[in-house]
């Protein structure tokens, strides 16, 4: 597919994303991801993130304005002194997104339209954290528009993305093909639903459980996804490659699990070899076992950063924090095992993560506030300090591997 600019901007003018219409009731707690500052700190900072310190962010192609109402939201609550640069194409989008800060009152983001290439000259930065969300799948040229956005990077920040996952979205482009070989147009939405709704069960599309009900889905929906002038997506090795064009590395996917598949492999000369591979590798063998990863969400860092979020195992005032599961709610362990829900973009997957007698009381004791050395004295039955991390280890891998605990230095309020 040839890119054309002019035609990105003008579907965007049209079909403004994601659909927000008047009165939408969630902004008032909307997170998303790659934008949770929880994610943020833990995969790109550590951690350890001092959010009483100045942080500058940028949403890059921030659409409707999910991310911009999601992160200035999140750092009010904790008090930080944030700037907020919004770039989009589509003055459309821009509105939107303007009029849904105003209405919550988050007040000095600064709104700008136009193209991320011209960043340099309009809003150079620099950024603690970029938030670059469902663009890359749009940009021409993906090369440059990351060089550019690695070229507004703070020393230490990251860029949070989400990159469309090629295998995940099989029968998407299939359908995108057929709808361009009958000359479909950006507003043929009825088109492109009554092929949605003729599919026979033997197609790509309709094998896609992920995509397949298409019936509830908003026009603009059904427009971005199928009659996009610019759609691509991505396989992890071409994510590594884009980001080393750059000068950067991939520094966690998000939920790791979702990235690993050695926990789900029982033959053990298979476990001892996969587990022998770099990250990087596990996480290319993980997309092809895996099949059904439709996005990826990812931080990238500066090649030369070191990242180490699981350092904080060891931390005594570290703080878990549990991503949706209410404070103090323990699982009850059966058979060494504990249900927990993991969440991929569309996808949602039943698992179960093991766990011991001491898990409900490590569990119940999370709230978000106390550190682990508070846990650990709460724990009943005299538990040595190298125990309880062993324990906590478990329950900590488990739940960061599904994306449901992260941990930091301060408390960082939902
Ligand atoms: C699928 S939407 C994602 C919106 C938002 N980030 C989200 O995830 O909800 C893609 C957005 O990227 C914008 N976009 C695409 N290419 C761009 C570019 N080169 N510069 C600025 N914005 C761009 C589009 O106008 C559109 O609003």
């Amino acid at each position: 597919m040839s890119f054309d600019q002019a035609e990105v901007v003008r579907f965007y003018e049209k079909h403004p994303y994601p659909y927000r219409p008047a009165g939408h009731g969630d902004d008032a707690s909307l997170i998303g991801i790659p934008s949770d500052i929880r994610f943020i700190n833990h995969f790109i900072f550590s951690g350890t993130r001092d959010f009483t310190k100045p942080f500058r962010v940028l949403v890059a192609g921030g659409g409707t304005g999910d991310a911009v109402i999601g992160l200035g939201r999140q750092l009010a609550l904790l008090g930080c002194p944030a700037e907020l640069d919004y770039i989009d194409l589509s003055a459309k989008s821009r509105e939107i997104a303007e009029g849904r800060a105003r209405d919550l009152g988050l007040l000095g983001a600064r709104f700008h339209t136009g193209r991320i290439q011209d960043l340099p000259n309009v809003a150079p930065g620099p950024y603690d954290y970029i938030d670059f969300c469902g663009v890359i799948n749009h940009v021409g040229d993906q090369e440059e528009v990351l060089r550019v956005l690695a070229g507004l990077l703070a020393p230490g920040g990251g860029i949070g993305v989400m990159a469309y996952g090629q295998l995940g979205r099989t029968g998407v482009y299939h359908v995108q093909d057929m709808l361009r070989q009958v000359g479909a147009g950006q507003d043929d939405v009825g088109l492109a639903r009554a092929l949605l709704s003729a599919l026979p069960e033997t197609n790509w599309h309709q094998r896609n459980a992920i995509f397949k009900d298409t019936a509830p889905e908003p026009d603009v929906e059904i427009a971005d996804r199928y009659l996009n002038p610019s759609d691509r997506a991505f396989d992890v090795a071409e994510l590594r490659d884009l980001a080393s064009g750059a000068g950067m590395k991939i520094a966690a996917f998000a939920p790791p699990l979702m990235y690993d598949p050695v926990p789900f492999l029982e033959d053990q000369e298979l476990r001892k070899r996969i587990a022998a591979l770099p990250w990087i590798e596990r996480c290319i063998f993980a997309e092809k076992f895996n099949g059904d990863i439709a996005m990826h969400n990812f931080y990238m860092v500066a090649e030369a950063t070191v990242t180490r979020p699981d350092a904080l195992l060891e931390a005594k005032n570290a703080i878990p924090i549990m991503i949706s599961v209410p404070a103090g709610q323990a699982p009850q362990i059966i058979n060494g095992g504990f249900g927990i829900t993991m969440r991929c973009g569309p996808l949602v997957r039943q698992m179960t993560l093991p766990g011991t007698d001491q898990s409900p009381h490590i569990l119940r004791a999370i709230d978000g506030l106390k550190t682990l050395q508070q846990i650990h004295r709460s724990m009943p039955g005299g538990l040595s300090w190298r125990a309880f991390q062993r324990e906590f280890a478990l329950v900590y891998r488990g739940l960061n591997g599904v994306g449901e605990m992260v941990l930091s230095t301060t408390p960082i309020p939902r």
